[in-house]
C-alpha cells in the first residue's frame, strides 16, 4: 500500500537484499516516501527491475552488484553509496537465504553458508554503515530476523540460529550506536508472501511433514490469529516506522510482525 505522505526526501536509505520480496518491498517504501535508495543484492536483474519502480517515484535508486557474506564486497558497495549521495540515514538489512533439513543431515557446508548470509552478512553490514552513521549523529538501522528467531519449527536448526543471532546482535550494536544518536531494532516477520516462502521454504518443511507446499502456506495461514499471511509492504511500512522521527525512543528491540502467531 502506498503511503500518501513523505518522511524520507532527500534521506538515503540502503537496502541490503533490496532486488525483491521483503528487502524489495522496503527499498520502495523508503522511495515512495522521498528517499533515494541503494540496493545491495546479487540479484542484479530484480534489482534493475525494482530500481526502476523506485525511481518511478521520483527519487534516485543505485542497484550494486554485493554479496553481503563478503566483507571487501560490503565496504566497497557502502563506500559507492557515500561517494555518490555523502550520507546514509537508513540501512535495512534484509538478504537472507533459507535452508532446511533434519539436523542430523545439516552438512557443515550448509549450516556455513547460511549463517555467512543471514548472521554474518547482518554484521558486516552494520559495521560498515556505523562511522557513517556516527560521523552524522544520526541514522536507523533495522535489521530483518524472524519469528524464527524467537520460537522454531522442525528441520530449520541453521535458520533458526541465524536469527536469533540478528536479535542478539541487534541489541548489542543497538548499544554501542545509541551515543550517536542511531537506533538499531530489528523486525521478526511472520510468513510472509515472497519468493522465500513459496518457492522453498514451504516446500522444504512441507516435505518434512507430509503436506504438499499449498496446504502448509494454508495451515500457517490459518495458524495466524489473523488468519492471512502477510505481504511484503507491511513490513516496509514497519521498517519506515521505525526509521521515522515517531520512533526516535525505540532502540535494541525486536518487533514481531506476524499477525498475533506468536502467542498461538
Ligand atoms: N518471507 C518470509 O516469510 C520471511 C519471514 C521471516 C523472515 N524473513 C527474512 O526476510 C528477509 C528477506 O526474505 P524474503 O522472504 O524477502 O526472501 P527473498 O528470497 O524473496 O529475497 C531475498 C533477497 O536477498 C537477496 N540475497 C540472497 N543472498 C544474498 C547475498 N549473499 N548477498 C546479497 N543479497 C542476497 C536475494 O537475491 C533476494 O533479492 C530474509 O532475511 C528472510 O530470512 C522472511
Amino acid at each position: 500500500m502506498k503511503p500518501d505522505f513523505k518522511r524520507f526526501v532527500g534521506q538515503v536509505a540502503v537496502v541490503t537484499g533490496g532486488a525483491k520480496g521483503i528487502g524489495g518491498a522496503c527499498a520502495l517504501r523508503f522511495a515512495q516516501e522521498g528517499a533515494n535508495v541503494a540496493i545491495l543484492d546479487v540479484d542484479m536483474k530484480a534489482g534493475e527491475e525494482n530500481a526502476k519502480a523506485c525511481m518511478a517515484e521520483g527519487v534516485e535508486a543505485l542497484v550494486l552488484n554485493c554479496n553481503v557474506a563478503d566483507e571487501t564486497s560490503m565496504q566497497a558497495a557502502i563506500d559507492a553509496v557515500v561517494n555518490k549521495w555523502g550520507r546514509i540515514d537508513v540501512l535495512v538489512a534484509a538478504a537472507g537465504i533459507y535452508s532446511g533439513k533434519p539436523l542430523t543431515e545439516v552438512t557443515m557446508k550448509q549450516w556455513q553458508r547460511l549463517i555467512d548470509i543471514n548472521l554474518t552478512g547482518v554484521f558486516l553490514s552494520n559495521r560498515a554503515v556505523a562511522p557513517v552513521m556516527m560521523k552524522q549523529k544520526s541514522g536507523s538501522i533495522i535489521n530483518i530476523s524472524s519469528m524464527a528467531g524467537k520460537t522454531s519449527f522442525p528441520a530449520s536448526a541453521e535458520y533458526s540460529a541465524s536469527k536469533s543471532g540478528v536479535i542478539g546482535l541487534t541489541r548489542t550494536v543497538a548499544m554501542d550506536m545509541a551515543p550517536y544518536n542511531v537506533t538499531v531494532n530489528a523486525i521478526c516477520p511472520g510468513n510472509t508472501v515472497t519468493d522465500m516462502v513459496v518457492k522453498e521454504v514451504s516446500v522444504q518443511v512441507s516435505a518434512a511433514v507430509g503436506m504438499s507446499p499449498e496446504e502448509w502456506i494454508q495451515m500457517r495461514a490459518n495458524d495466524a490469529p489473523l488468519k492471512r499471511l502477510a505481504e511484503p509492504w507491511e513490513m516496509g511500512g514497519v521498517a519506515a516506522f521505525l526509521a521515522s522521527q515517531d520512533s526516535r525512543y525505540i532502540t535494541a528491540q525486536s518487533i514481531e510482525v506476524d499477525g498475533g502467531i506468536i502467542m498461538t
